[in-house]
């Protein structure tokens, strides 16, 4: 047995586990959490995919490529001449990993403020004994012991079959973000949120950018009329979508791969690109954890099974985040984390699945929270829906972006309301106002009565809300 006891042990350092871990600590538990992400140093890297090479490094890439387009494009508008713009992406680069770091270094600062013990390796089950032991393998090798178990290890790529990621021509979403030069042509398979959000960043550096997408619809999870106006607007701006096809053989060369796919008649096309970005979804990740020794339950996905409540098959191990059922998104796995904390205390841990909002990160931003409009038709459910386009909002015509619009649903006899969807400037922080309307179960007209000020894109949300009974103020 370690001499090493812990209340509880949290295996991974992703937005999930780290939250988790700081929660339990603040409750009192003595904790451990184990993380094996390496920087470029070999160091550690808390953080987990969100931080290292996901939300955090593609938002970075996000803004610096937008700041460019504008500079680019936008800047003469507002009168502003720019001479000689030119781009230096080493240093875009160089700033992006700059942003990584202070948050790998924020999360260190956190741990230590907070009392938690970090151990940087991989940590897999030993065996179960008066709670778990738990091997953490790193430069060194120990075993540490713990009562109950958090796994928080997250998600991987799914690679297409016979393409592999090598990272050089068919990139995941890690060597999407590290591209040494601007590529001349750039193909994405999936236009999912990573397919939309890599492929906006690189055109806007200059690439020419072609996503092929296997379903026929575009954004499927999206409500309908906002897919379409965001579809309308990435048009506009030079992304290729192709919808309905099939992607056959994926060669790759020196000169760069070449796609070959099926469009939607059913006519053989060949794509040649420089590189190709590979987004057709996550798999949960449970390799290193030697999830047998213990007889830990995975589905036929891989996926650690668990209850509402995120415990697993095994007494007192708990999973969350990518690596259980839900949508892989990083506020969902801190949620479940602090749910789970609080859980292991004896209180009462809740995460409403009805109000985790989604945000695409593109130009026009796509957010959403709640319900779709072809959701409440299939289920028969009797709504109300009211929209307001940003063109109409003083403060989008103020910035230059009048893309897009505000859409509620409300049920159509308690007006509480069902659904809010936004295209447009901003999305990802007007959805907040919806999330916590719809939190506390208000209806349309609570919105439309509360004071938004002016001039700001809120007010195309109070607008909506207005619209639900055709009363918009301003169109
Ligand atoms: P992870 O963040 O994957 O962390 C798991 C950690 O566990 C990793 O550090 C891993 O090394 C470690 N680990 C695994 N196994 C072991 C082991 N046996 N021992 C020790 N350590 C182990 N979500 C959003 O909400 N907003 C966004 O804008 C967003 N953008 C994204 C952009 C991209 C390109 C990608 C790929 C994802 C994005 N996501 C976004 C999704 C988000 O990153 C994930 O939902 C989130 O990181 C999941 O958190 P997690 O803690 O479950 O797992
Ligand atoms: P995704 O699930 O969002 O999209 C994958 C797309 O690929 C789908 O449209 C699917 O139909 C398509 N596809 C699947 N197989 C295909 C094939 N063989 N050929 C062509 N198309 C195919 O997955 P993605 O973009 O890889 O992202 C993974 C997850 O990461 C997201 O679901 C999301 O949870 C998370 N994420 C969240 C972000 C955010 O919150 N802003 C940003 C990026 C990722």
């Amino acid at each position: 047995m370690s001499n090493k006891q812990f209340d509880v042990i949290v295996i991974g350092g992703g937005p999930g586990g780290y939250v988790a871990a700081i929660r339990a600590a603040q409750l009192g538990f003595n904790v451990a959490c184990i993380d094996e992400w390496k920087n470029a140093k070999g160091g550690p890297a808390l953080g987990g995919t969100c931080t290292n090479i996901g939300c955090i490094p593609s938002k970075a890439l996000l803004q610096s490529s937008e700041n460019y387009d504008h500079a680019g494009h936008h800047f003469a508008d507002h009168g502003i001449k720019v001479e000689g713009l030119s781009l230096d992406l080493a240093k875009m680069l160089a700033r992006k990993d700059a942003v990584v770091k202070q948050n790998n270094d924020g999360i260190v600062y956190l741990f230590k403020k907070n009392k938690v013990s970090f151990f940087h390796g991989r940590g897999s089950f030993v065996k179960a004994a008066d709670g778990y032991e738990i091997k953490v393998a790193g430069a060194a090798e120990e075993t540490i012991a713990g009562k109950h178990i958090i796994l928080a290890t997250g998600s991987n790529p799914r690679p297409l079959p016979g393409a592999d990621f090598d990272e050089e021509n068919i990139l995941s979403n890690d060597g999407a973000l590290r591209i040494g030069g601007v590529p001349k042509k750039m193909g994405l398979i999936g236009s999912g949120v990573i397919g939309l959000e890599m492929g906006s960043v690189w055109r806007r550096l200059g690439s020419e950018v072609t996503v092929l997408e296997a379903l026929p619809t575009f954004l499927g999870a999206v409500d309908d009329q906002i897919a379409k106006e965001a579809h309308k607007a990435f048009i506009k701006q030079g992304l290729k979508i192709e919808l309905g096809v099939k992607v056959g053989e994926v060669k790759s060369g020196k000169k760069g791969v070449s796609v070959a796919w099926t469009n939607a008649k059913g006519e053989a096309q060949t794509l040649e690109v420089d590189k190709l970005i590979v987004s057709i979804g996550r798999v949960p990740n449970t390799i290193g954890l030697n999830a047998e020794a213990v007889g830990l339950k995975l589905d036929e996905r891989g996926a650690i099974v668990v209850d509402d409540d995120c415990r697993t098959s095994l007494p007192n191990v708990w999973a969350i985040g990518d690596v259980v059922r839900g949508p892989m998104l990083a506020h969902k796995a801190e949620e479940e984390g602090v749910a789970v904390a609080e859980r292991i205390a004896g209180q009462h841990g809740h995460v409403n699945f009805n109000t985790i909002p989604w945000v695409i990160y593109t130009s026009p931003e796509i957010a959403w929270v709640g319900q779709t409009e072809q959701q409440l038709k299939a289920e028969g459910r009797a709504y109300k829906a009211g929209t307001f386009p940003f063109m109409a909002n003083g403060r989008a015509r103020a910035l230059g972006d009048t893309t897009g619009m505000v859409k509620f649903l409300a049920d159509a006899a308690t007006d509480e309301i069902l659904g809010v969807h936004i295209v447009g400037p901003m999305a990802s922080e007007l959805i907040s106002e919806a999330v916590v309307a719809m939190e506390f179960k208000a209806s349309a007209e609570d919105i439309a009565r509360i004071c938004h000020a002016h001039p700001s894109l809120s007010e195309a949300t109070k607008e909506a809300a207005l619209a639900i009974d055709k009363r918009t103020l301003n169109f």
